[in-house]
């Protein structure tokens, strides 16, 4: 039987990454963004049966569709990917309210009320997969992104523990610095790190299938990333403040 995938943030970057990937493993998948023609073209390159879903996260209308997607137990989902996201550039202080408010719901709240939405069929049918892209800034007090980020993780891990004797698998991807339209949507360049310290989608979204086909509840991308991972709680935390990964605070 062809299991189906449904893909946030699936017209740019790690989503669209995702989307060739879990196609060459064989899944139709339900594709998930604001811009519908940048979906179809995706759509028209993949070789298995695609629904383009056109929807903005931030919208209550949007979410819902998608929601009743997830829930609609005539054409299953068996994965659901959380993956859409932005942040938010300008310092805590300057930043525009909305724009936090967009961040932290498309962050936090939608994967949240996805997984609400996608669970309770997951659960009677007995299998199922959650893959939450949360971020290494997660594990950083570095601004509104990072305590976003910081919700998806603990959702994650929480929603892993009680759910996996109903079958169903949640983890949490945390990639470090990751090669996509990301930073340029935020308009910023952050020069900290070196391009070579950089990974790409590719990599990433591997380690994130890998960890949720091995039932792992929180996965790091990347092996610079793994390598680098148990220094971060040493990091001071006016030090991860100025690391610039939007909502930041200084
Ligand atoms: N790149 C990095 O360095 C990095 C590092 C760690 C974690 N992450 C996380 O990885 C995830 C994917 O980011 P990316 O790097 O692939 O960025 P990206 O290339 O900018 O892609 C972001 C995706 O999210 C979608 N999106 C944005 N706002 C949306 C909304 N309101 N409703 C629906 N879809 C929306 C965009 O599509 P539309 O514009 O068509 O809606 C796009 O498909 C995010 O959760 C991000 O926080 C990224």
């Amino acid at each position: 039987m062809q299991m189906r995938a449904l893909i946030t943030g699936a017209s740019a970057g790690l989503g669209a990454e995702f989307a060739r990937r879990l196609a060459a493993d064989g899944f139709s998948l339900v594709l998930v963004a604001r811009d519908a023609e940048r979906l179809e073209a995706l759509a028209a390159t993949l070789p298995v049966a695609i629904e383009v879903l056109p929807a903005d996260l931030t919208t209550e209308d949007g979410l819902e569709l998608v929601a009743e997607r997830l829930a609609d137990a005539a054409r299953p989902v068996d994965v659901l990917v959380n993956n859409a996201g932005f942040a938010v550039a300008e310092p805590f202080h300057a930043s525009a309210i909305a724009d936090e408010r967009r961040m932290h719901e498309l962050l936090a709240w939608v994967p949240t009320r996805l997984a609400h939405a996608a669970l309770p069929g997951m659960r009677e049918r007995g299998r199922g997969g959650i893959l939450n892209v949360a971020s290494l800034a997660g594990r950083l007090p570095s601004g509104t992104y990072s305590a976003a980020k910081a919700h998806v993780i603990a959702l994650s891990r929480s929603l892993a523990a009680q759910y996996r004797s109903d079958g169903v698998v949640v983890t949490a991807l945390l990639p470090g610095f990751v090669a996509t339209e990301f930073h340029e949507r935020m308009g910023v360049a952050p020069t900290s790190v070196p391009r070579a310290g950089w990974a790409d989608a590719s990599s990433v979204v591997r380690d994130g299938l890998r960890g949720l086909r091995t039932r792992r509840a929180v996965v790091i991308a990347d092996w610079r990333y793994r390598l680098a991972a148990p220094i971060i709680p040493f990091i001071p935390d006016r030090v991860a403040a100025s690391f610039g990964l939007g909502g930041r605070t200084s």
